[in-house]
């Protein structure tokens, strides 16, 4: 699924300059310096696909990544960061009604993973977006990230801790995750669970 070359097409700042719908597509969502890009490169086997950086509130846009010269095209979108004080009101406000926007009417859209800091766990920021992704029915998994900074044992109880907290929500997949893309950990699986999401 994840084979071959992705590439970067499209930035979008406003809604009304989306690229067209292609095939599939699947979004990443997440607070500022989650390590939405950073999964995003570990997916597609890619080690800067997506700009990554230590400084949280790199990704300022929409970006769209595609396979490039495969059948049945994945389009895959890293979201703006939200939960970023520092870079203003007014710049939080408009990435705030840009992300909403696409979610509601992004109709190929098949799922947006929301990514949660496995030391963090969710946060009110984080629970905010999805009670948006409840209310507007847009089917949503969580994956926590960073999962090579806990110990074995704080694993298991972050992702049973973070299952307790989404099971009842209507539009969460019952199943969290558990990924580093630094170390790989989980990746395989997010890879496998993302293709039965497709398949659908
Ligand atoms: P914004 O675009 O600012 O919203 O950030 P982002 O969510 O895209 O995060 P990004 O992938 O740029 O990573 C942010 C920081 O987290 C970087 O310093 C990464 O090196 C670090 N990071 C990402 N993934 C992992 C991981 O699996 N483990 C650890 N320990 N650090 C990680
Ligand atoms: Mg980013």
């Amino acid at each position: 699924l994840f084979e071959g070359p992705w590439d970067f097409v499209w930035a979008s700042t406003k809604i009304d300059d989306l690229p067209p719908m292609v095939g599939q597509e699947i979004a990443f969502a997440g607070r500022s310096n989650v390590g939405k890009s950073s999964l995003i490169n570990a997916l597609t086997r890619r080690n800067a696909l997506a700009r990554t950086s230590h400084t949280p509130g790199r990704t300022q846009q929409l970006n769209f990544f595609r396979q490039v010269d495969h059948d049945e095209r994945l389009t895959i979108v890293d979201m703006p960061g939200y939960g970023y004080a520092a870079v203003g009101k007014e710049k939080v406000a408009a990435w705030t009604r840009l992300i909403h926007d696409y979610l509601r009417g992004r109709s190929n859209l098949m799922r947006v993973y929301v990514l949660i800091d496995a030391r963090h766990g969710i946060k009110d920021v984080d629970g905010a977006v999805l009670e948006t992704l409840d209310k507007a029915a847009v089917s949503y998994q969580v994956v926590l990230t960073k999962g090579d900074a806990l110990k074995p044992a704080d694993q298991t109880f972050m992702t049973e801790a973070t299952f307790d907290e989404i099971k009842r929500r209507p539009a969460a997949f019952p199943e969290v995750l558990l990924t580093s893309s630094e170390k790989g950990m989980g990746i395989p699986e997010f890879r496998a669970a993302i293709g039965r999401v497709l398949a659908e």
